[in-house]
């Protein structure tokens, strides 16, 4: 395990305390009044925006080196001190920092994920969820229930990918919220599969690449190609080992590049409606050799009725993308008709699984 990473508990655990934990919230909405119950539910929403405020003000940045009081806090990050205490109070309501006797705040494990620097850090995806942008394209949520599709050609011009091509500022934003996601399934990522027993990986639509570079830190003997769209690919950060990665750009529904012994698509399928998917797929299929394997990466939606983070992102690709999550079903339908077996579908510490499928014969 990379140093600083939390220790990745194993699956069942995870499953289990989810279980309690659903268990419990579901018997409290059943004993309160159904009115309070939708009314607590609806205002996490003022929860979520204001993580994304702590984010946006850098109040965890602000405390790594130490709590600080009110005054000191307020004064550092240059705002009024009675907001921040507000918004403190209902942060720290759930255990989202603690405040010590002597009224300083501080860090804890929870709000140790929005420092920049964490290993594990989810600020930049809370500055993009809580966005203008992303909040505007949710408050049409209803438009796209009615339609069926995404309202970003509605609101935009265009789908995401062509909007935040030209948009630079929003396609950044998104580039980097994506690479904070990474940091949270990496190490659950790498926990459950061995990726280093590949001689070449492509990443298809590998973004900024952070997890094709973990992959290589860990594997000596594995080469990586990078492969994303050419305004993406033009602004990476630093890369991992440059002499065993390389890069390459292009659109995956033309041609990906050939050789691989596995082809990586994480968080790439949920992003497309079935056939645009499939289309994918084939081009991925297409550059193949017979006894390569490609691995999706996504959240496989469980059948059951209970809470899940699929729910929420499936909406999320019906609001944003016109994709979708899908059931392992769907997928081994998908796949199949995209000219893949499915073999294996692993389940991680982390919401995504590991789907490998091998070409038809
Ligand atoms: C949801 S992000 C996932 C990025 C990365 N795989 C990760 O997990 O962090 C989707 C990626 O697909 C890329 N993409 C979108 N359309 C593409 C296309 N037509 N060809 C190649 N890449 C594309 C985007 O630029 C973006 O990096």
């Amino acid at each position: 395990m990379a140093s600083g990473f939390p220790a990745v508990p194993p699956p069942p655990l995870v499953r289990a305390i989810g279980l309690l934990r659903d268990g419990l919230a579901a018997l409290h909405r059943r004993l309160v009044p159904g009115h309070l119950a939708l009314l607590e539910l609806q205002m996490t929403g003022y929860l979520s925006q204001s993580i994304t405020a702590a984010a946006e003000l850098g109040i965890a940045d602000a405390l790594v080196d130490g709590p600080k009081r009110p005054a000191e806090l307020a004064r550092a990050l240059g705002v009024d001190e009675d907001g921040l205490r507000r918004l403190m109070r209902l942060l720290l309501s759930f255990d989202i920092f603690t405040q010590r006797r002597d009224g300083s705040y501080a860090l804890n494990g929870i709000s140790r994920a929005l420092c920049s620097d964490s290993p594990v850090t989810l600020r930049d995806l809370f500055l993009f969820f809580g966005s203008e942008y992303h909040r505007n394209h949710w408050t049409h949520l209803a438009d796209a229930v009615r339609t069926g599709t995404s309202v970003g050609p509605a609101l935009d011009g265009a789908d995401f990918f062509a909007y935040a091509a030209e948009h630079r500022e929003i396609g950044e934003l998104f580039d980097r919220a994506m690479s904070s996601v990474t940091t949270l399934t990496t190490e659950p990522l790498l926990a459950a599969y061995d990726f280093g027993r590949f001689g070449t990986l492509v990443d298809v639509g590998g973004g900024h690449g952070s997890l094709l570079t973990e992959i290589l830190r860990r594997s000596a003997s594995t080469r990586g190609i990078l492969f994303d769209l050419p305004e993406v690919v033009e602004r990476l950060p630093e890369l991992g080992p440059r002499d065993r990665l390389t890069v390459a750009s292009g659109s995956f529904f033309d041609a990906v590049p050939e050789g691989g012994d596995a082809y990586l698509l994480k968080h790439i399928v949920h992003d497309w409606s079935d056939a645009e998917a499939e289309r994918l797929l084939r081009t991925v299929r297409a550059a193949m050799g017979p006894e390569a394997v490609v691995l999706v990466i996504d959240i496989v939606l469980p059948e059951h009725r209970r809470p899940h983070a699929g729910k929420f992102i499936d909406l999320e690709m019906l609001v944003n993308a016109s994709g979708r999550e899908r059931t392992a079903e769907q997928f081994r339908d998908l796949l199949s008709r995209s000219g893949f077996t499915l073999d294996r579908v692993i389940g991680t510490a982390a919401p995504d699984s590991i789907l490998e499928a091998r070409p038809t014969p």
